[in-house]
């Protein structure tokens, strides 16, 4: 399946990917991976792995529609067929989602609809949960809104910091994130509104 995946800084879901990729591991080609941020650190795995590169800074557009044009233009010539969002910090609009056609997923570090946005790890502490996590999901235009595919259960410590709390989860998003992909692929998820079976 013709995947592009979109980043915004360290990449390393996007690392996953590759390296699944590359080994042969899943059945996805990835073609190309795309940022809003220039000089984010996931444009150098994606150029390291071959993979061509392409950011969309914000400041380069008269405005977000016009940056988000330009992106699916991209994605349509490239003939993507599934797009993964792999810390793009960017809400999609509602067009964007309706034009591409094709399946858009992202991963979010917390049990959604919990904590949704920036530093969803800090938000987590701060209100004092006792179990975060993460969730995949299939993207809609709202703000980490989508059906949920997966999502599995981080236990917070007394002594956690965002930091802490923040690598155990990471740990689980490598491995959900595939393990929902490779559902996708299968034919194994059934969405019926906002509900996604796994079948
Ligand atoms: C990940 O924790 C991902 O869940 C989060 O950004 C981090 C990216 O790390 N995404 C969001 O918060 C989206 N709302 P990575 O660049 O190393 O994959």
């Amino acid at each position: 399946m013709r995947t592009a995946v979109l980043v915004s800084g360290r990449g390393s879901n996007l690392q996953v990917f590759l390296d699944a990729w590359t080994q042969g591991t899943l059945a996805i080609e990835i073609v190309a991976v795309g940022s809003d941020q220039e000089n984010a650190q996931a444009l150098e795995r994606a150029r390291q792995a071959g993979v061509s590169v392409r950011a969309f800074p914000l400041g380069a557009y008269p405005n977000r529609r016009a940056q988000e044009r330009e992106l699916l233009g991209w994605l349509k010539d490239l003939g993507i067929e599934l797009l993964l969002l792999a810390g793009y910090m960017r809400v999609l609009s509602g067009e964007f989602v309706r034009e591409a056609g094709f399946p858009i997923l992202n991963i979010h570090p917390s049990l959604l609809p919990a904590f949704p946005g920036t530093q969803a790890q800090r938000q987590a502490l701060e209100y004092g949960v006792k179990v975060s996590g993460c969730t995949v999901h299939f993207v809609d235009e709202g703000l980490d809104s989508g059906p949920i595919i997966l999502q599995e259960a981080v236990l917070v410590r007394s002594e956690d910091t965002e930091e802490s709390l923040a690598a155990r989860i990471l740990e689980v998003e490598h491995r959900l994130y595939l393990e929902a992909v490779r559902l996708l692929l299968a034919g194994k998820l059934k969405r019926s509104g906002r509900i996604v079976t796994v079948i």
